[in-house]
C-alpha cells in the first residue's frame, strides 16, 4: 500500500428488508424539528413516505416538509432549503430518496450555519467548513442504488443558470450520521434509472482502480465488487423485482464510493468531470452522462495504463489471455466492458442522450480538468474524447 492514510467512516448502515424499523430508534437522538427532503413524488406513490412520516410522528417530531429536490439538485433549491432550515431552526436533516437528495441534504447542512457565500466558499474554492462552525445531522433513506452519498460527504450542485455542475466532497463531518438501505425501496426506480446507478456504481470502482501500478489491497477489493455488480447487474435487468439482485447492487453501490477502496491510490475521476458535463447540458441521468464517454475515455487511457488493463480483462472479465500480447489482452477487456455496457442498454454515445456537436465546445469549456489516472488531458483532449463519443 502506498502513501499514509487514516480511515474513519461515521455513517451507521442499517441493511435490509427490515431497516426502517430502526428508523425510530435513531431519531431518540436527535431534537424535534426535522427537515423532510424528498424528490419530485416517487415516494409518495410508492407509499414509503407514509411509512416514514408515520414514524415520524409516532416519535413526536415536527415535520418540515420540503418537496421536489430534482434530480441533479440546483443551486437555486440549495438556497431554498437552506432558507427553510434557517426559519425553521431544524434539528435533523431527514433525506429520503436517491442520491440527489441525499446530496442536496449534506450540502444544506453544511451551508445553514455559514455566514458567507456558501456556494463560492465549498463548490466553487473547494473549501471545507472551519472547525468548530455548526452543521446539521443528515440522516438518509436511500431509495435508489447508484452514488453511494449514502455513506460518503459527496454533494453535486448544479448551477442551472451558467450550466455548471460542480460536486465538494467534503470531510466526514458532513457524511450521514445514519443511512438506512432497504432494498426493496428500489424496486419501483424506473428502468433507466437503474441502469444509469448500476453504471454510476460500475464507473465509480473504475475510477479508483485505474490509477498506479503497485500491489494494492484496494484493487483486490475492487475487483470484487465489479464481478459481483457484473454478476447481479444481468439477472436485475432480465428481472427488476429479483431481491437478492438489487439487494446485492445496493451494497455494491454502498461499498464502491464509501472512501474505502480508494484508499492508497490516487485516483482518476475524469470520467466523472466529463460525465458532469455532458450532463449539466443533456440532462441525461448521471449514470448515462459516465456511460456515453467512458469508451472513447478508456481506449486513450489504455497504453499508458497497460499493466492495469489487462489486470482488469483478467481479473474482472475473465479473459484468459493465452497466447495473445498485452495489448491485445486489454483491448479484449475493454471490449468486454463495451458488450456488457450494450447487454444491459447503456448508452454508448453523447448524441443518444441528445447532445449535438454545436454543444461540444461548451461541454468542454464547463469540463475540469486535471492530471488524474494515467492521463494528462487539455481541454482539446476533452473535445476530442466528446467527438469520438458523438
Ligand atoms: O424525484 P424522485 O421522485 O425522488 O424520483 C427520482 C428521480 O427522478 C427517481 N427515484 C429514486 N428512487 C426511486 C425513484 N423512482 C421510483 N422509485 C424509487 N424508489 O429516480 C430519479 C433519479 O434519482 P436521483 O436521486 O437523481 O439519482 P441518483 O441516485 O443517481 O443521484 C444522482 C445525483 O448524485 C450525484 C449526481 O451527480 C447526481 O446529481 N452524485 C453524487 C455522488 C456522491 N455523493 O458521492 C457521486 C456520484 O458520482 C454522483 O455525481
Ligand atoms: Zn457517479
Amino acid at each position: 500500500m502506498q502513501g499514509n492514510f487514516s480511515y474513519h467512516n461515521p455513517t451507521k448502515l442499517y441493511f435490509g428488508e427490515e431497516s426502517l424499523n430502526y428508523l425510530k430508534d435513531e431519531l431518540t437522538h436527535y431534537g424535534p424539528k426535522v427537515l423532510l427532503n424528498y424528490g419530485s413524488g416517487s415516494v409518495k406513490r410508492n407509499g414509503i413516505y407514509d411509512q416514514v412520516v408515520a414514524i415520524l410522528k409516532e416519535a413526536g417530531k415536527t415535520i418540515i416538509e420540503n418537496p421536489d429536490v430534482m434530480t441533479n439538485p440546483t443551486l437555486e433549491k440549495l438556497d431554498e432549503g437552506v432558507k427553510i432550515a434557517r426559519e425553521n431552526d431544524v434539528d435533523l436533516i431527514l433525506a429520503l430518496g436517491g442520491g440527489s437528495v441525499c446530496d442536496y441534504s449534506k450540502a444544506v447542512a453544511a451551508s445553514v450555519f455559514y455566514e458567507g457565500n456558501y456556494w463560492d466558499q465549498f463548490w466553487l474554492k473547494q473549501q471545507n467548513p472551519a472547525e468548530g462552525q455548526r452543521l446539521l445531522p443528515v440522516g438518509c433513506i436511500l431509495t435508489m442504488a447508484g452514488t453511494g452519498s449514502e455513506m460518503n460527504a459527496g454533494t453535486v450542485i448544479t448551477d442551472a443558470e451558467h450550466t455548471f455542475k460542480v460536486g465538494h466532497v467534503f470531510d466526514d463531518r458532513l457524511m450521514p450520521k445514519f443511512s438506512i438501505l432497504n432494498p426493496r425501496f428500489t424496486m419501483t426506480v424506473p428502468d433507466n434509472q437503474m441502469k444509469a446507478g448500476i453504471y454510476d456504481i460500475m464507473n465509480h470502482i473504475m475510477e479508483q482502480y485505474f490509477s498506479d501500478f503497485d500491489d494494492n489491497t484496494s484493487d483486490y477489493l475492487a475487483e470484487g465488487l465489479m464481478r459481483s455488480l457484473i454478476v447481479s447487474s444481468r439477472i436485475a435487468v432480465k428481472n427488476p423485482q429479483d431481491y437478492e439482485a438489487r439487494s446485492n447492487i445496493m451494497w455494491t453501490a454502498t461499498w464502491a464510493l464509501n472512501t474505502l477502496i480508494g484508499l492508497g491510490k490516487q485516483q482518476d475521476w475524469m470520467v466523472h468531470m466529463i460525465g458532469h458535463s455532458v450532463g449539466a447540458w443533456t440532462h441525461a441521468p448521471h449514470g448515462y452522462a459516465l456511460a456515453s464517454v467512458s469508451m472513447a475515455y478508456y481506449r486513450r487511457a489504455m497504453m499508458p495504463g497497460l499493466p492495469k488493463f489487462v489486470r482488469f480483462a483478467k481479473n474482472v472479465w475473465n479473459i484468459s489471455g493465452e497466447g495473445m500480447t498485452d495489448q491485445q489482452i486489454a483491448e479484449a477487456g475493454l471490449q468486454a466492458l463495451k458488450a456488457w455496457m450494450l447487454e444491459i442498454g447503456l448508452p454508448l454515445t453523447i448524441s443518444e442522450l441528445g447532445a449535438t456537436r454545436d454543444m461540444i465546445p461548451g461541454i468542454t469549456e464547463t469540463t475540469v480538468v486535471y492530471p488524474a489516472g494515467y492521463l494528462n488531458l487539455t481541454k482539446e483532449d476533452i473535445t476530442e474524447i466528446l467527438k469520438e463519443s458523438m
